[in-house]
Protein backbone atom coordinates (compact mmCIF):
# COMPACT_ATOMS: atom_id res chain seq x y z
CA UNK A 1 0.00 0.00 0.00
CA UNK A 2 1.54 3.46 -1.45
CA UNK A 3 1.30 5.91 1.14
CA UNK A 4 1.57 9.84 0.88
CA UNK A 5 4.54 11.59 2.36
CA UNK A 6 5.98 14.91 1.86
CA UNK A 7 9.35 15.84 2.12
CA UNK A 8 10.75 19.94 2.08
CA UNK A 9 12.77 21.67 4.19
CA UNK A 10 10.13 22.96 6.29
CA UNK A 11 8.22 19.38 6.55
CA UNK A 12 8.89 15.84 6.71
CA UNK A 13 5.89 13.46 6.74
CA UNK A 14 4.88 10.11 6.05
CA UNK A 15 6.57 6.49 5.70
CA UNK A 16 9.00 8.17 3.27
CA UNK A 17 9.89 6.34 0.10
CA UNK A 18 13.72 7.14 -0.52
CA UNK A 19 14.00 5.19 -4.27
CA UNK A 20 11.04 7.76 -5.32
CA UNK A 21 12.51 10.34 -3.24
CA UNK A 22 15.64 9.77 -5.49
CA UNK A 23 13.88 10.01 -9.02
CA UNK A 24 12.04 13.48 -7.84
CA UNK A 25 15.21 15.18 -6.37
CA UNK A 26 17.44 14.40 -8.94
CA UNK A 27 20.01 13.12 -6.92
CA UNK A 28 22.02 9.70 -7.64
CA UNK A 29 22.11 6.77 -5.53
CA UNK A 30 25.47 5.89 -3.61
CA UNK A 31 26.63 2.91 -5.85
CA UNK A 32 29.34 0.48 -4.63
CA UNK A 33 31.95 1.52 -7.05
CA UNK A 34 31.30 4.82 -5.23
CA UNK A 35 31.93 3.06 -2.02
CA UNK A 36 34.97 1.51 -3.18
CA UNK A 37 36.79 4.95 -4.42
CA UNK A 38 35.51 6.47 -1.08
CA UNK A 39 37.42 3.73 0.59
CA UNK A 40 40.54 3.84 -1.21
CA UNK A 41 40.85 7.00 0.08
CA UNK A 42 39.60 6.45 3.45
CA UNK A 43 40.86 3.31 4.26
CA UNK A 44 37.47 2.40 6.01
CA UNK A 45 34.04 2.77 5.21
CA UNK A 46 31.76 4.75 7.92
CA UNK A 47 28.80 2.51 8.91
CA UNK A 48 26.22 5.15 7.92
CA UNK A 49 27.57 4.80 4.36
CA UNK A 50 27.93 1.10 4.63
CA UNK A 51 24.25 0.67 5.92
CA UNK A 52 22.83 2.85 3.38
CA UNK A 53 21.83 5.54 5.66
CA UNK A 54 23.78 7.87 3.54
CA UNK A 55 22.28 7.02 0.12
CA UNK A 56 22.37 9.77 -2.50
CA UNK A 57 24.89 12.29 -3.55
CA UNK A 58 25.14 14.94 -6.38
CA UNK A 59 28.99 15.20 -7.73
CA UNK A 60 30.83 13.44 -5.33
CA UNK A 61 33.04 11.84 -8.66
CA UNK A 62 33.85 15.41 -9.19
CA UNK A 63 34.82 15.93 -5.81
CA UNK A 64 37.11 12.82 -5.93
CA UNK A 65 38.20 13.48 -9.08
CA UNK A 66 39.34 16.87 -7.68
CA UNK A 67 41.03 15.31 -4.44
CA UNK A 68 43.11 13.14 -6.49
CA UNK A 69 44.48 16.01 -7.90
CA UNK A 70 45.47 17.80 -5.09
CA UNK A 71 42.72 20.36 -5.40
CA UNK A 72 41.33 19.63 -1.49
CA UNK A 73 37.31 20.57 -1.26
CA UNK A 74 35.84 22.10 1.79
CA UNK A 75 33.09 20.94 3.96
CA UNK A 76 29.55 22.55 4.50
CA UNK A 77 27.17 22.11 6.82
CA UNK A 78 24.22 23.65 9.01
CA UNK A 79 21.65 23.91 11.59
CA UNK A 80 19.12 26.23 11.69
CA UNK A 81 18.68 26.91 15.73
CA UNK A 82 14.96 26.39 16.66
CA UNK A 83 15.04 24.23 19.86
CA UNK A 84 17.46 21.41 21.58
CA UNK A 85 19.55 19.10 19.35
CA UNK A 86 17.94 15.54 19.45
CA UNK A 87 19.45 12.78 18.08
CA UNK A 88 18.35 12.95 14.36
CA UNK A 89 20.41 16.37 14.35
CA UNK A 90 23.70 14.30 15.29
CA UNK A 91 23.62 11.69 12.40
CA UNK A 92 24.56 13.99 9.31
CA UNK A 93 27.43 15.47 12.17
CA UNK A 94 28.83 12.66 13.04
CA UNK A 95 29.31 12.47 9.36
CA UNK A 96 30.66 15.36 8.43
CA UNK A 97 33.26 14.95 11.11
CA UNK A 98 34.47 11.65 9.70
CA UNK A 99 34.87 13.73 6.64
CA UNK A 100 36.84 15.93 7.96
CA UNK A 101 39.08 13.60 9.91
CA UNK A 102 39.55 11.42 7.03
CA UNK A 103 39.97 13.48 4.41
CA UNK A 104 41.46 16.44 6.61
CA UNK A 105 39.58 19.58 5.30
CA UNK A 106 37.70 22.44 7.22
CA UNK A 107 34.13 22.81 7.97
CA UNK A 108 32.03 25.97 7.85
CA UNK A 109 29.00 25.32 9.78
CA UNK A 110 26.24 27.60 9.05
CA UNK A 111 23.79 28.85 12.08
CA UNK A 112 21.09 30.23 9.96
CA UNK A 113 19.37 31.98 13.02
CA UNK A 114 16.85 33.65 11.15
CA UNK A 115 15.40 30.90 9.26
CA UNK A 116 13.30 29.34 11.78
CA UNK A 117 12.40 32.85 13.22
CA UNK A 118 11.26 33.88 9.36
CA UNK A 119 9.17 30.31 8.90
CA UNK A 120 7.71 29.80 12.48
CA UNK A 121 4.84 31.71 13.96
CA UNK A 122 5.70 32.14 17.78
CA UNK A 123 9.81 31.58 17.40
CA UNK A 124 11.68 34.96 18.58
CA UNK A 125 15.18 36.38 17.88
CA UNK A 126 15.73 35.85 21.47
CA UNK A 127 14.50 32.06 21.59
CA UNK A 128 16.98 30.87 18.15
CA UNK A 129 20.00 33.13 19.87
CA UNK A 130 19.61 31.14 23.32
CA UNK A 131 19.68 27.78 20.86
CA UNK A 132 22.18 28.56 18.58
CA UNK A 133 24.61 28.64 21.59
CA UNK A 134 23.12 25.37 23.30
CA UNK A 135 23.09 23.85 19.28
CA UNK A 136 27.00 24.81 18.81
CA UNK A 137 27.67 22.95 22.26
CA UNK A 138 26.47 20.14 20.78
CA UNK A 139 28.55 20.50 17.68
CA UNK A 140 31.75 21.22 19.41
CA UNK A 141 31.05 17.86 21.55
CA UNK A 142 31.10 16.11 18.52
CA UNK A 143 34.98 16.68 18.60
CA UNK A 144 35.58 18.67 14.80
CA UNK A 145 38.91 19.98 14.96
CA UNK A 146 38.68 23.62 16.23
CA UNK A 147 41.56 24.87 13.72
CA UNK A 148 39.84 23.31 10.56
CA UNK A 149 35.87 24.56 11.59
CA UNK A 150 34.48 27.29 11.41
CA UNK A 151 31.38 28.77 12.51
CA UNK A 152 29.08 31.42 10.24
CA UNK A 153 25.74 32.89 12.29
CA UNK A 154 23.65 34.73 9.88
CA UNK A 155 22.97 37.97 12.23
CA UNK A 156 26.57 37.94 13.45
CA UNK A 157 28.21 37.59 10.02
CA UNK A 158 25.72 39.63 8.30
CA UNK A 159 28.36 41.98 7.16
CA UNK A 160 30.41 39.09 4.95
CA UNK A 161 26.78 37.21 4.31
CA UNK A 162 24.75 40.21 2.97
CA UNK A 163 26.92 41.23 0.17
CA UNK A 164 27.23 37.77 -1.00
CA UNK A 165 23.39 36.83 -0.52
CA UNK A 166 22.17 39.56 -2.52
CA UNK A 167 24.62 38.23 -5.55
CA UNK A 168 22.81 35.15 -5.09
CA UNK A 169 19.19 36.79 -4.85
CA UNK A 170 19.66 38.64 -7.92
CA UNK A 171 19.86 35.02 -9.63
CA UNK A 172 16.71 33.77 -8.34
CA UNK A 173 13.22 34.01 -9.25
CA UNK A 174 10.16 34.31 -7.16
CA UNK A 175 8.49 31.74 -9.47
CA UNK A 176 11.83 29.44 -9.08
CA UNK A 177 11.57 29.53 -5.26
CA UNK A 178 7.40 28.89 -5.21
CA UNK A 179 8.17 26.13 -7.26
CA UNK A 180 11.38 24.60 -5.56
CA UNK A 181 9.66 25.49 -1.87
CA UNK A 182 6.41 25.64 -2.15
CA UNK A 183 6.23 29.71 -0.94
CA UNK A 184 3.11 31.15 -2.62
CA UNK A 185 2.03 34.86 -3.04
CA UNK A 186 1.00 34.83 0.97
CA UNK A 187 4.39 33.98 2.25
CA UNK A 188 6.46 36.48 4.19
CA UNK A 189 9.47 38.26 1.85
CA UNK A 190 11.63 36.93 4.32
CA UNK A 191 11.14 33.57 3.61
CA UNK A 192 11.55 33.80 0.06
CA UNK A 193 14.96 35.47 0.23
CA UNK A 194 16.05 32.88 2.63
CA UNK A 195 17.65 30.39 0.43
CA UNK A 196 20.18 32.79 -0.86
CA UNK A 197 21.66 32.93 2.82
CA UNK A 198 22.09 29.38 2.66
CA UNK A 199 23.87 29.31 -0.52
CA UNK A 200 26.50 31.86 0.44
CA UNK A 201 28.49 29.11 2.66
CA UNK A 202 28.65 26.98 0.04
CA UNK A 203 31.41 29.78 -1.63
CA UNK A 204 32.24 32.23 1.19
CA UNK A 205 35.46 30.72 1.71
CA UNK A 206 36.65 31.12 -1.89
CA UNK A 207 35.90 34.43 -0.98
CA UNK A 208 37.32 34.77 1.97
CA UNK A 209 40.45 33.35 0.47
CA UNK A 210 40.35 34.17 -3.20
CA UNK A 211 40.65 30.98 -4.63
CA UNK A 212 38.23 28.58 -6.37
CA UNK A 213 37.51 25.37 -4.15
CA UNK A 214 35.30 22.75 -4.18
CA UNK A 215 32.63 22.45 -1.74
CA UNK A 216 30.50 19.49 -0.59
CA UNK A 217 27.68 19.20 1.81
CA UNK A 218 26.93 16.31 3.63
CA UNK A 219 22.68 16.88 4.78
CA UNK A 220 19.69 15.32 5.47
CA UNK A 221 17.33 14.99 2.27
CA UNK A 222 15.23 17.50 2.88
CA UNK A 223 17.63 20.28 2.83
CA UNK A 224 17.84 19.29 -1.28
CA UNK A 225 15.82 21.62 -2.77
CA UNK A 226 18.28 24.72 -1.53
CA UNK A 227 20.74 23.16 -3.27
CA UNK A 228 19.80 22.16 -6.36
CA UNK A 229 18.30 25.95 -6.70
CA UNK A 230 21.67 27.22 -5.92
CA UNK A 231 24.07 25.01 -7.92
CA UNK A 232 22.67 26.76 -11.12
CA UNK A 233 23.35 30.18 -9.77
CA UNK A 234 26.95 29.18 -8.15
CA UNK A 235 28.72 28.64 -11.01
CA UNK A 236 27.14 32.12 -12.40
CA UNK A 237 29.26 34.08 -9.83
CA UNK A 238 32.02 32.17 -10.81
CA UNK A 239 32.60 29.28 -8.09
CA UNK A 240 32.28 25.32 -8.82
CA UNK A 241 28.92 23.71 -8.40
CA UNK A 242 28.73 22.53 -4.78
CA UNK A 243 28.25 19.19 -4.61
CA UNK A 244 26.07 17.04 -2.05
CA UNK A 245 25.70 13.80 -0.01
CA UNK A 246 22.55 12.90 1.43
CA UNK A 247 21.51 11.13 4.29
CA UNK A 248 17.35 9.47 5.35
CA UNK A 249 15.95 10.03 8.48
CA UNK A 250 16.46 8.95 11.79
CA UNK A 251 12.74 7.86 12.74
CA UNK A 252 10.48 9.30 15.35
CA UNK A 253 9.96 6.93 18.26
CA UNK A 254 6.49 6.46 17.14
CA UNK A 255 7.47 4.53 14.46
CA UNK A 256 8.69 4.59 10.39
CA UNK A 257 4.70 4.75 9.17
CA UNK A 258 3.31 7.44 11.57
CA UNK A 259 6.62 9.98 10.99
CA UNK A 260 9.17 10.14 8.33
CA UNK A 261 11.46 11.60 10.65
CA UNK A 262 11.99 12.49 14.27
CA UNK A 263 11.10 15.76 14.88
CA UNK A 264 10.92 18.29 17.76
CA UNK A 265 6.72 19.10 17.57
CA UNK A 266 6.43 15.63 18.91
CA UNK A 267 8.07 16.05 22.14
CA UNK A 268 7.62 12.49 23.80
CA UNK A 269 8.47 11.12 20.29
CA UNK A 270 11.82 12.72 20.60
CA UNK A 271 15.50 12.31 22.64
CA UNK A 272 17.10 15.08 23.25
CA UNK A 273 21.25 15.63 23.57
CA UNK A 274 20.00 17.34 27.03
CA UNK A 275 17.82 14.26 28.36
CA UNK A 276 18.84 12.48 31.35
CA UNK A 277 18.97 8.89 32.02
CA UNK A 278 15.31 8.12 33.38
CA UNK A 279 13.99 10.35 31.05
CA UNK A 280 15.44 8.71 28.06
CA UNK A 281 14.24 5.45 29.79
CA UNK A 282 10.56 6.38 30.19
CA UNK A 283 10.77 7.57 26.54
CA UNK A 284 12.27 4.32 24.51
CA UNK A 285 10.01 2.18 26.88
CA UNK A 286 6.76 4.26 26.29
CA UNK A 287 6.97 5.05 23.06
CA UNK A 288 9.16 3.23 21.06
CA UNK A 289 7.00 1.81 18.33
CA UNK A 290 7.65 -1.99 18.56
CA UNK A 291 7.93 -4.65 16.07
CA UNK A 292 7.02 -7.26 18.29
CA UNK A 293 4.04 -9.53 18.78
CA UNK A 294 1.17 -9.32 21.49
CA UNK A 295 2.63 -11.64 24.27
CA UNK A 296 5.66 -13.48 24.89
CA UNK A 297 4.19 -16.80 23.79
CA UNK A 298 3.24 -15.65 20.00
CA UNK A 299 6.68 -13.44 19.83
CA UNK A 300 8.88 -16.63 20.82
CA UNK A 301 6.94 -18.49 18.23
CA UNK A 302 7.01 -16.00 15.54
CA UNK A 303 10.03 -13.78 16.13
CA UNK A 304 9.46 -9.91 16.20
CA UNK A 305 9.76 -7.66 13.01
CA UNK A 306 12.89 -5.99 12.71
CA UNK A 307 12.15 -4.00 10.17
CA UNK A 308 9.27 -1.71 11.72
CA UNK A 309 10.89 -2.07 14.94
CA UNK A 310 11.96 1.28 16.17
CA UNK A 311 14.26 -0.11 19.05
CA UNK A 312 15.95 -1.97 15.77
CA UNK A 313 15.89 0.73 13.55
CA UNK A 314 17.57 3.19 15.98
CA UNK A 315 19.93 0.46 16.51
CA UNK A 316 21.49 0.49 12.74
CA UNK A 317 21.84 4.21 13.32
CA UNK A 318 23.91 4.07 16.41
CA UNK A 319 25.27 0.53 16.84
CA UNK A 320 28.42 0.84 14.86
CA UNK A 321 29.66 -3.16 15.39
CA UNK A 322 27.96 -4.50 12.47
CA UNK A 323 28.08 -8.40 13.87
CA UNK A 324 26.69 -7.12 16.88
CA UNK A 325 23.51 -5.56 15.06
CA UNK A 326 23.32 -8.79 13.00
CA UNK A 327 23.12 -10.82 16.07
CA UNK A 328 20.34 -8.72 17.35
CA UNK A 329 18.58 -8.58 13.96
CA UNK A 330 18.57 -12.74 14.54
CA UNK A 331 17.70 -12.72 18.11
CA UNK A 332 14.92 -10.45 17.60
CA UNK A 333 13.56 -11.94 14.44
CA UNK A 334 13.99 -15.59 15.63
CA UNK A 335 12.11 -14.55 18.92
CA UNK A 336 14.69 -15.15 21.00
CA UNK A 337 15.03 -11.87 21.72
CA UNK A 338 11.54 -10.20 23.20
CA UNK A 339 10.79 -6.27 22.96
CA UNK A 340 11.62 -5.49 26.31
CA UNK A 341 15.14 -6.57 25.74
CA UNK A 342 15.69 -4.89 22.77
CA UNK A 343 14.56 -1.95 24.38
CA UNK A 344 16.72 -2.54 26.90
CA UNK A 345 19.89 -2.58 24.55
CA UNK A 346 19.40 0.51 23.12
CA UNK A 347 18.68 2.68 26.35
CA UNK A 348 21.86 1.24 27.45
CA UNK A 349 23.51 2.24 23.92
CA UNK A 350 21.97 5.60 23.92
CA UNK A 351 22.22 6.30 27.77
CA UNK A 352 26.17 5.32 27.62
CA UNK A 353 26.48 7.87 24.52
CA UNK A 354 24.71 10.90 26.21
CA UNK A 355 26.58 10.26 29.21
CA UNK A 356 29.77 11.03 27.33
CA UNK A 357 28.15 13.32 24.86
CA UNK A 358 26.46 15.69 28.33
CA UNK A 359 30.29 15.89 29.52
CA UNK A 360 32.00 17.11 26.31
CA UNK A 361 28.87 20.07 26.05
CA UNK A 362 29.82 20.70 29.51
CA UNK A 363 33.47 20.95 28.38
CA UNK A 364 32.55 23.02 25.18
CA UNK A 365 31.22 26.20 26.69
CA UNK A 366 34.21 27.07 27.51
CA UNK A 367 35.62 26.73 23.33
CA UNK A 368 32.40 28.73 21.67
CA UNK A 369 34.55 31.26 20.94
CA UNK A 370 37.12 29.46 19.01
CA UNK A 371 35.10 28.31 16.78
CA UNK A 372 32.97 31.55 15.74
CA UNK A 373 34.73 32.33 12.28
CA UNK A 374 36.51 35.49 12.52
CA UNK A 375 35.82 38.25 10.59
CA UNK A 376 38.71 40.45 11.17
CA UNK A 377 41.02 37.48 9.88
CA UNK A 378 38.95 36.25 7.17
CA UNK A 379 39.13 39.38 5.91
CA UNK A 380 42.93 38.93 5.17
CA UNK A 381 42.86 35.38 4.44
N1 LIG B 1 18.23 24.76 6.85
C1 LIG B 1 18.93 23.89 7.77
C2 LIG B 1 18.00 23.53 8.95
O1 LIG B 1 16.84 23.72 8.89
C3 LIG B 1 20.19 24.53 8.29
C4 LIG B 1 21.28 24.61 7.26
C5 LIG B 1 21.88 25.74 6.78
C6 LIG B 1 21.91 23.52 6.59
N2 LIG B 1 22.83 25.44 5.90
C7 LIG B 1 22.89 24.09 5.75
C8 LIG B 1 21.74 22.12 6.67
C9 LIG B 1 23.70 23.28 4.96
C10 LIG B 1 22.55 21.33 5.87
C11 LIG B 1 23.51 21.90 5.03
O2 LIG B 1 18.45 23.03 9.97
Amino acid sequence: MAKEFIVTPWEVKGNIDYDKLIHEFGVSKIDSALLDRIKSHTGELHYLLRRGIFFAHRDMKFILDEYELGNKFFLYTGRSPSGHTHLGHLIPWMFTKWLQDKFDVELYFQFPDEEKFLFKQDLTLEDTKKYTYENMLDIIALGFNPKKTFFIVDTIHADLMYREAIKVSKKITFSTVKAAFGLNNESNIGSIFYTSMQAVPAFLPCVLKNKKMPCLIPHAIDQDPHFRVSRDVIPKLGYYKPASIQCRFLPGLGGIAMDGKMSSSVEDATIYTTDDEVTVKKKINKYAFSGGKDTVEEHRKHGGNPDIDVAYQWLVFFEEDDEVLKQIHDDYKSGKMLSGEIKAILIEKINSFLKVHQKKREVAKKHVDEFILKKHSAHHL
